[in-house]
């Protein structure tokens, strides 16, 4: 008998488990399993009807991801939904947990779906830029109401089941135990004409209406909808037009061919990539508990990172300034306060969450508390007196944290007296909003401390990363590459409008110069004052940012950087002065500016960020590409759908193109591939 799929007879009813832990994904085995199920249901005269049900947490919530890589195996999911489908007896799916994409699809082939409360319902598919590949599109709008087909599978967004239940996404809700109340149901379908779901055709008998909805949802779709869109809709249409079997295989062949694409390629990897970077490593020893969180700072950061504690149901502490005490409660009593008008939480959330909030303005106050963390202004001085006080007052064992973005996390550690206490959570702004979080391990760091950081990083509902202590850690070091590749283009000659929308076209949000623009020109300055970066021998320095913020152009909050805006306005416009800037910097470097294509800007831009992580895995800072990749995505705009900078250059053959990189890094040091790259690409190895 299969390992992965279990079958047992209870009352003449045969009851099919998959036991594929953790998600019953539906693996090669297990599909497998169920097909040889299908066939002993259908041959053994002592069974009457089955159930189909999942082990442990969850029915199967999805086809296995991790296969998708390699070319499909037999047998196929569809062949799975058809032998189920066609058992010449009744099967009942009983579901628990999450039934996604492949799990809801199996499901949807049965005769009936029952389902215990809180089950939740979807083909998520699109998520992974793919559509449903066994049934879906041609079996859910056989039982739902088409717009409810659409919805569901153009939105990617499971539904609960009970919630919905007069949908007829399930045929019912059991309260009960799920196994005995399947086969009882199972045992009345017994001796009673089976009606495949694929010969069913109800749901299509408004033809006119029908299509009005396809032709909606391809509206709203418009004109630049993906593939995947595309193909959903197309498929959907085509189900009441189409005999079953053919609904079944236009939708297999999009199915497949979705799957060979960079973006579904890309979206898959930041799937199992962002799941392998927030594991703490499998060395360390358990969490020590954290229930009081102390923070010291009520500034946008402090803020932010108070409601994601209070929204993990810790008590937090915020020490400030006395005169700063009110404006710090009032600032996070007014995002729960947003929050609650957008329907986000209800009143009584919002209330319960605040009444675990304290503010004071002396240091004892932190005693009890299990972690303490700073976000008070990037100084180095100031966060090193901080860390003398923190530590008189920390009781012993408390996790001692920094949010610095950029200060050496040791030189720190070593102020508190407390280094194996210590370590860096850097949050990304605004910090109740972005999931990324640097957890920042410095040399003495003990493992305990690193274990404590992941398992608060995860329950703050964040997504941990480790970096090892080094100047600007992952996230910042990889950007600094970005904005410095797009620094000598700009000097070469595109303009930071051409920049910025090659950039955007790319599938950042903003280009780098509006981000710029944004954040504020002299916080960068500072920066690069600070590392004496003009200076600095062999490395191309372009002084056209030090030379905006030496015009007083600070962005945004002073009305012009490198745009200009109107008064109460964030619409960027270019800026003759701007543009003189430039021309001058260009000039008294004796640069004669060149025509830029935006391929060449995102090729560039790609490459510099590419090179810049390939260094920190070389140094050991990042661990693996793929983490490289989540912190740029969630944390920095880099475009999900492109996989994050180490993906996005392996599906461009950039990594393949080092040898052409060499030949330009002799003229610039900044381009020099470096080892971990040009191993990766000799030993051919996947990032
Ligand atoms: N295939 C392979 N592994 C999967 C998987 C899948 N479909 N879904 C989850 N896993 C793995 C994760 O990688 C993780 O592995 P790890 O423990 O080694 O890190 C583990 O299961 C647990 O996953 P999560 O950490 O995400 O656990 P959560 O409890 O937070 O979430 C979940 C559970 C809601 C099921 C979530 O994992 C999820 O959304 N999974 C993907 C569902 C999905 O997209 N299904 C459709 C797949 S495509 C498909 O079915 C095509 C078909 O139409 C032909």
């Amino acid at each position: 008998m299969s390992e992965v799929v279990k079958v047992s007879a209870r009352d003449g009813v045969a009851v099919v488990e998959v036991c594929n832990p953790p998600v019953n994904a539906l693996s090669q085995a297990v599909r497998q399993g169920l097909v040889d199920a299908m066939a002993r249901v259908a041959s053994d005269d002592g069974i009457q009807a089955a159930i189909l049900i999942g082990a442990g947490r969850t029915f199967p919530a999805g086809a296995d991801i991790r296969e998708f890589d390699a070319p499909a195996q037999e047998p196929h999911l569809p062949d799975v939904c058809n032998a189920i489908e066609n058992c010449p007896k009744p099967v009942v799916a009983c579901l628990h947990g999450t039934a996604l994409g492949g799990g809801y699809e199996i499901a949807l082939a049965a005769h009936a779906r029952l389902a215990t409360p809180g089950t939740r319902v979807g083909l998520p598919e699109i998520g992974l830029g793919v559509m449903p590949g066994a049934g879906g599109t041609q079996r859910l709008p056989r039982l739902v109401a088409v717009e409810d087909a659409l919805s569901m599978i153009l939105s990617g967004a499971p539904v609960d089941a009970a919630k919905t239940r007069e949908k007829g996404y399930v045929d019912g809700i059991v309260e009960g135990d799920l196994a005995s109340a399947g086969i009882t149901f199972a045992k009345s379908l017994v001796g009673k004409p089976l009606k495949p779901v694929g010969a069913r055709r109800e749901r299509f008998s408004d033809g006119f209406g029908y299509q009005a909805a396809v032709d909606a949802a391809r509206r709203e779709a418009g004109e630049d909808a993906s593939r995947a869109r595309r193909a959903i809709i197309d498929c959907i249409e085509a189900a009441p037009l189409l005999p079953f079997d053919q609904g079944l295989a236009l939708e297999r062949d999009h199915f497949l061919e979705l799957r060979e694409t960079v973006e579904a390629k890309a979206l898959r990897h930041v799937f199992l990539a962002t799941r392998l970077a927030v594991k703490p490593r499998p060395d360390l020893p358990e969490p020590a508990n954290v229930s009081q969180v102390a923070i010291f700072g009520g500034g946008l950061m402090g803020s932010g990172i108070t409601v994601s504690c209070l929204d993990a149901g810790f008590s937090v502490i915020v020490i400030e300034q006395p005169e700063a005490l009110e404006r710090t409660r009032a600032r996070v009593g007014g995002i729960y306060d947003r929050a609650v008008e957008r329907g986000r939480l209800s009143p009584q959330m919002r209330d319960e969450r605040l009444s675990r909030l304290s503010v004071d303005a002396e240091k004892s106050a932190i005693a009890s508390a299990d972690l303490i963390l700073e976000a008070v202004p990037d100084d180095r001085d100031l966060k090193a007196q901080l860390f003398r006080d923190i530590a008189a007052h920390a009781k012993p064992g408390a996790i001692l944290a920094t949010n610095t973005s950029y200060l050496d996390v040791d030189d720190l550690a070593e102020t508190s007296g407390r280094p194996q206490d210590f370590v860096g959570l850097h949050f990304f702004s605004p910090a109740h909003v972005q999931q990324a979080m640097e957890v920042v391990v410095g040399r003495e760091t003990s493992a305990l401390t690193e274990a404590t950081a992941f398992a608060f990083g995860n329950a703050i509902k964040k997504k941990p990363v480790r970096s090892e202590n080094a100047e600007g850690f992952i996230g910042n070091r990889v950007l600094t590459a970005y904005r410095r590749a797009a620094d000598y283009l700009l000097e070469d000659g595109a303009s930071p409008s051409e920049i910025d929308a090659a950039m955007r076209a790319f599938g950042f949000k903003m280009g780098p110069y509006q981000v710029l623009d944004m954040a504020g020109l002299d916080i960068s300055w500072a920066r690069r004052k600070r590392l004496g970066e003009a200076t600095a021998e062999g490395t191309r320095y372009v002084r056209i940012g030090d030379a905006m913020c030496e015009a007083g152009r600070f962005g945004q909050k002073t009305a012009k950087g490198y745009y200009r805006y109107e008064e109460g306005s964030r619409t960027p416009l270019t800026d003759p002065e701007a543009t003189a800037i430039i021309d001058r910097e260009r000039a008294a470097k004796g640069v004669t500016p060149r025509e830029i294509s935006s391929e060449e800007i995102q090729r560039t831009c790609l490459i510099a960020m590419m090179n810049e992580g390939g260094k920190l895995l070389d140094e050991s800072v990042a661990e693996r590409a793929g983490d490289i990749d989540i912190l740029m995505i969630l944390g920095l705009g880099f475009p999900r759908e492109k996989g994050g900078p180490m993906k996005a250059a392996e599906l461009a053959g950039l990594l393949g193109q080092l040898r052409d990189l060499e030949t330009w890094s002799k003229e610039d040091v900044f381009w020099t591939p470096s080892k971990a790259l040009k191993n990766a690409v000799k030993n051919g190895s996947q990032f």
